[in-house]
């Protein structure tokens, strides 16, 4: 037998007769059909099947304990079971359950179904249910469907299923969770008592079918599978040190890495080299918001913060001369505590440490290898600048902003300092030859340059290349704005493809207003918009600039609960309503998406927003603005789906060198 047989339904048919072996089990497959004019009586389907009577599933009379039907399609109801083939007659019927009022089930009319040997008795291919209101007899066709099965193949059959499917069991259950179902009580011989499947075990066909007790596989009511190990703990999820907060690719990649074995370390050190003003502090900054948003755990180690705490703020150039042993020393000092410390953070679960110093000389990035030995992988970043102005004003920038030179109230003397110390390092500056290392040069224009690439590989390193490559520091602004009002915001509803409302409409054109003004003296401009009605339309008084409607930036996919109110999906799933409300960053619609899910698809448009060097306006949707914010912002990934982001505002990020800034306009009151 195999699962699929789910779906090759024998009207009325019984298997396994007359093989009789003793051990085998009987796999029992119940599944009713509307038989009604599926176009007329489109309501029917808000009355769900159930089943109750002496199966092993439901063992009760009690018309409060049937048990639901799982959905396999509108029309289409299943629930399937395990029981003794000795099981002697068990007898059930079926009733017939509104979903969303009140009022009082339906029992099916007639006498008690039996079933004897997987076979039904008598005249049973339709169960007639007749309506309180008006008498009208319904008509649903049954269908059963039964087969022998050993215990072994029912044990491997779970198995398996726990294997392969759990991990997918993403609704309430964090999208990475390998190795989540403890082994403890689950022997090799376990045979769950009953079992109900739904669509989704008609995959698993060379799997056969799968088992398990009803309170260790519970459907939800949108024909997902929780998995329960029926000992009252819930799934458990894998540590947050082991894998990052993430779904799609990151996910995918992270349980790839964990399950081919440790080619790559869990743990990764991107150790920053370079002289002094060549824009490290910055792209540790960026690359830490970058991979922090893609939910790894992120943390930027600055040595020079070390080394402010520890010798004060004060330090003239001589510190850092080469040849004063006790400045050697005490620099070398703050750089072993400052990696220390990253160690220890990584111990406790942290992914990807920025280490932030010059790093510029051999002797110091080995005794950081040695450090590191056995405990992270570690790649060398260097930032190389040839280009005289970019240095002098990454100088200015230093004086103006570093806590080095708070105290020096003259621009010159400072200037004049700070250039001692970087003469200093560049006397016994090594670059970097060995180990694995990235080398951007002279790249930070977004104009050109060169990168070099040394003994990297996998998914993250290969995604941090990626980043470096589309990043650079042209100052340009990006406007995020949601659409204009639309028609199902007046309403309340959730998701659709709406049109503007009047407010919407004015918002349209005061936005054109706005972006005309604000990009005046732009030589060029993009808009971008979803590919949904509403940000099309809002952004259609806009003139002179191109249009470029993104798939990926359309609103999160509510999935069976779009078009619908909160209110609604609050009174008709309430359990969705309060998952959602539980984790609402991991909370994945019924064939919808998560916030997660958002992020993920949105990373392309983050990399081409940084690649960008000409002002780009965003017109997109509260979902997809809280994650494209967020990342902006450096918000934790946790606070993305609690964002402000009202209607009729716009968010000004203004890239500049120093790092990001923002500015909101209300633009109607
Ligand atoms: O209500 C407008 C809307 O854009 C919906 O289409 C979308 O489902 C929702 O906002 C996203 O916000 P939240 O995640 O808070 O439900």
């Amino acid at each position: 037998m195999g699962a699929g047989g789910s779906k090759a339904w024998e009207k009325s048919g019984a298997g396994g007769e007359g093989e009789g072996e003793e051990d085998m089990q009987l796999y029992v497959s119940l599944n009713m059909e509307w038989s009604g004019d599926r176009d007329r009586d489109r309501d029917q389907p808000l009355l769900i099947p159930h089943v109750y009577g002496s199966l092993p599933l439901v063992g009760s009379w009690d018309p409060s304990k049937a048990l639901a039907l799982e959905r396999e399609s509108t029309f289409r109801w299943e629930i399937s079971f395990v029981a003794p083939p000795n099981h002697g007659t068990l007898d059930f019927k079926f009733l017939l359950k509104p979903k969303h009022s009140g009022s009082p089930c339906i029992i099916e009319e007639g006498i008690n179904r039996l079933l004897t040997g997987g076979a039904l008795h008598g005249d049973a291919q339709s169960a007639f249910f007749r309506l309180p209101e008006n008498n009208e007899m319904l008509e649903y066709l049954v269908y059963i469907k039964a087969d022998k099965v050993s215990p072994f193949d029912l044990a491997a059959s779970w198995r398996a299923y726990q294997k392969i499917l759990q991990p997918s069991t993403v609704r309430r259950v964090p999208d990475i969770s390998i190795d989540s179902i403890p082994v403890t009580g689950l022997e090799d011989t376990d045979v769950p008592l009953s079992y109900s499947h739904n669509a989704h075990l008609s995959e698993l066909a060379e799997y056969k079918s799968v088992g398990t007790d009803s309170s260790a596989v519970r459907h939800t009511s949108q024909g997902g599978l929780l998995v329960d190990r029926g000992v009252g703990s819930s799934p458990k999820t894998v540590q947050s040190n082991a894998m990052p907060e993430a779904a799609g690719a990151v996910a995918a990649a992270a349980v790839a890495d964990r399950m081919l074995g440790p080619k790559e370390h869990q743990q990764m050190a991107i150790v920053l080299v370079g002289l002094p003003a060549r824009g490290k502090t910055f792209t540790a900054a960026k690359l830490t918001r970058y991979l922090r948003w893609l939910g790894h755990d992120t943390k930027h180690f600055n040595v020079g913060k070390y080394r402010r705490l520890k010798h004060g703020l004060n330090q003239t150039a001589d510190f850092f001369r080469a040849d004063n042993q006790d400045g050697v020393d005490a620099r070398n000092e703050v750089a072993a505590l400052a990696m220390e410390d990253m160690l220890s953070w990584m111990l406790e679960g942290g992914q990807v440490g920025i280490f932030d110093a010059t790093n510029s000389t051999r002797k110091r990035r080995n005794m950081l290898m040695q450090m590191a030995e056995g405990k992270c992988k570690i790649i060398f970043l260097e930032t190389i600048c040839n280009d005289q102005a970019v240095i002098e004003q990454n100088i200015c920038l230093k004086i103006r902003q570093s806590p080095d030179y708070a105290n020096q109230p003259d621009l010159a003397a400072g200037m004049e300092d700070f250039k001692n110390r970087l003469s200093h390092y560049e006397k016994v500056y090594e670059p970097v030859e060995e180990g694995s290392y990235i080398k951007m040069i002279d790249t930070v224009s977004g104009k050109g340059g060169q990168m070099q690439i040394n003994n990297i590989s996998g998914y993250l390193p290969g995604r941090i290349v990626f980043f470096l490559v589309n990043t650079h520091l042209t100052p340009r602004p990006i406007l995020l704005t949601r659409h204009g009002e639309s028609r199902d915001n007046v309403r309340g509803r959730i998701g659709g493809d709406s049109v503007l409302s009047e407010a919407g409409e004015e918002y349209a054109m005061k936005l054109a207003d706005f972006v005309n003004k604000r990009l005046r003296y732009e030589k060029t401009a993009c808009i971008w918009t979803s590919t949904l009605q509403r940000t099309i339309l809002t952004a259609q008084h806009i003139g002179e600039f191109p249009k470029i409607q993104w798939r990926a930036l359309d609103e999160i996919n509510a999935g069976v609960c779009d078009g619908m109110t909160y209110e609604e999906i609050k009174k008709n799933t309430p359990e969705e309503y309060d998952a959602r409300k539980a984790d609402k960053l991991r909370y994945r619609y019924p064939r919808g998406e998560s916030y997660l899910d958002v992020i993920q698809r949105l990373e392309p448009v983050i990399i081409e927003l940084e690649r960008q060097r000409a002002p780009v306006v965003v017109i997109a949707h509260q979902a997809v603005l809280r994650a494209l914010y967020a990342y902006f912002a450096d918000k934790p990934l946790k606070e993305v789906p609690h964002i402000e982001v009202p209607l009729h505002s716009m968010i000004e990020i203004q890239m500049e060198v120093t790092g990001v800034h923002e500015k909101i306009y209300k633009l109607v009151n």
